[in-house]
């Protein structure tokens, strides 16, 4: 990989913007981020070592597990309060615009004019990267939740064909229950039946998700529609094994990974866990698109935030940023990862079928005016409100609820937070 714009040169271009002295470098990046798994790590490896090789940065490792950052950023408000936030954080969506509001992150313009970020950085992501005109976040990369990733060995002895609607899903997923293995590989957590749930109501259609998840149309969030949605969830749930509560993302991928599994419903970093596993897309599993929803991507963009902190600091900050936004190091990155780049001019060359697919579908989904947030991963609506659609999802799966009272809840719950 080529090398980042070095520390000097981010040093000097802070030097003349803040009087920060050119010889501030070496004091490090403290980085709070919940990429854990096999995959996940091998992805952060490349970040780290862009880092430290290059430019002789070190890193201040603080993993806090869990998708959707939920754990993470209970630990972060505990940082900041302290009065002692981490250099950089991974943030999603909603996430970072709370924190921007409370006027604890930096600003990275002099950083963004100097690589240009504006030209090259889709709008999408922009929303969620700059406040009140400020750049306020690097994207890191961009991943979608409306995937299925499955066993291609399970696939094939099911007769080989993908599933193109619902129908055809469950079809699907009672061949695999009778070939002996697990229909549907889960990790009964709120944040991936909330991931699952991003799938099953896009599934239903472009204006429903809107509707319902973007616009909080009270007629969509309590409709007929919805109540199909959650019955679909209902179906899904017959087709999860015995020990599915709690377990975490990772290791349902293994399963489908193993042949223990069909089929897992899971946002494209599950690509990360075959790929470290030295598994083939093509060969080993298939990625497709939740079935009924190509055409149309739920997408969240990791970023990393940048806090307020001190000047010493904020060299080695800058840098961070820099290395993140270099175009390299967005192809090597992500090509790790499962997810698309964060910038529109990172060619596609390196990537495998299934990251070529991600970024041509995420490129068509934009012109038509199919993108949307997802919301299990915070791109749809902040926190509160993600939450208390968390809840009614989760507690529904699990057999609390059935869909009729769920529909209810879902209008009540969002009503009460708005
Ligand atoms: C993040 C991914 C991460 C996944 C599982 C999501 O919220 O966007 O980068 O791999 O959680 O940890």
């Amino acid at each position: 990989m080529r090398r980042f714009m070095t520390t000097t040169a981010i040093a000097v271009l802070m030097g003349i913007t803040t009087g920060v002295p050119a010889h501030a470098q070496d004091q490090g990046v403290e980085v709070l981020h919940w990429w854990t798994s096999g995959g996940e790590a091998a992805a952060l490896q490349v970040l780290k070592d862009g880092l430290f090789n290059d430019q002789a940065i070190n890193w201040e490792d603080m993993p806090v597990a869990g998708g959707g950052g939920g754990d993470a950023m209970t630990v972060l408000r505990a940082r900041v309060t302290a009065g002692n936030p981490p250099t950089a954080v991974q943030m999603l969506g909603f996430d970072i615009l709370d924190w921007a509001q409370q006027g604890t992150l930096g600003n990275l313009n002099d950083v963004a004019s100097a690589q240009g970020w504006d030209a090259v950085v889709p709008t999408a992501l922009q929303q969620f990267s700059k406040y009140e005109g400020n750049w306020i976040a690097a994207p890191v990369n961009v991943h979608s939740t409306n995937w299925l990733w499955i066993n291609k060995a399970a696939l094939d002895a099911a007769g080989g064909a993908e599933p193109t609607n619902w129908e055809e899903f469950v079809a699907l997923l009672e061949a695999f229950k009778a070939q002996g293995i697990t229909p549907l590989a889960h990790g009964g957590q709120a944040w991936q039946e909330a991931t699952i749930f991003d799938g099953v109501v896009l599934s239903l259609g472009n204006d429903f998700y809107k509707a319902a998840f973007i616009d909080l149309d009270p007629a969509a969030l309590g409709g007929e529609q919805m109540k199909e949605a959650f019955d679909r969830m209902t179906t899904l749930r017959t087709f999860v094994d015995d020990n599915f509560s709690g377990r975490d993302w990772n290791l349902a991928s293994a399963m489908v990974i193993n042949g223990e599994a069909g089929v897992q419903i899971m946002g494209d970093w599950a690509k990360g866990e075959f790929i470290k596993a030295g598994k083939v897309p093509g060969t080993d599993f298939v990625c497709m698109r939740f079935p009924g929803t190509q055409g149309s991507v739920t997408f969240n963009s990791d970023q990393f935030a940048m806090f307020n902190v001190s000047e010493e600091r904020r060299v080695s900050q800058m840098a961070m940023a820099a290395a993140i936004m270099d175009p390299a190091f967005q192809s090597a990155f992500n090509v790790v990862k499962g997810s698309a780049p964060a910038r529109t001019d990172v060619s596609d060359e390196a990537f495998d079928a299934c990251g070529k697919k991600a970024i041509a579908d995420l490129a068509a989904a934009n012109t038509a005016g199919t993108l949307f947030g997802s919301m299990a991963q915070g791109h749809a609506q902040p926190a509160a409100i993600k939450n208390a659609l968390y809840d009614v999802v989760t507690r529904h799966f699990n057999g609390e609820l059935s869909s009729e009272d769920a529909v209810t809840e879902l209008v009540a719950a969002v009503a009460a937070v708005q």
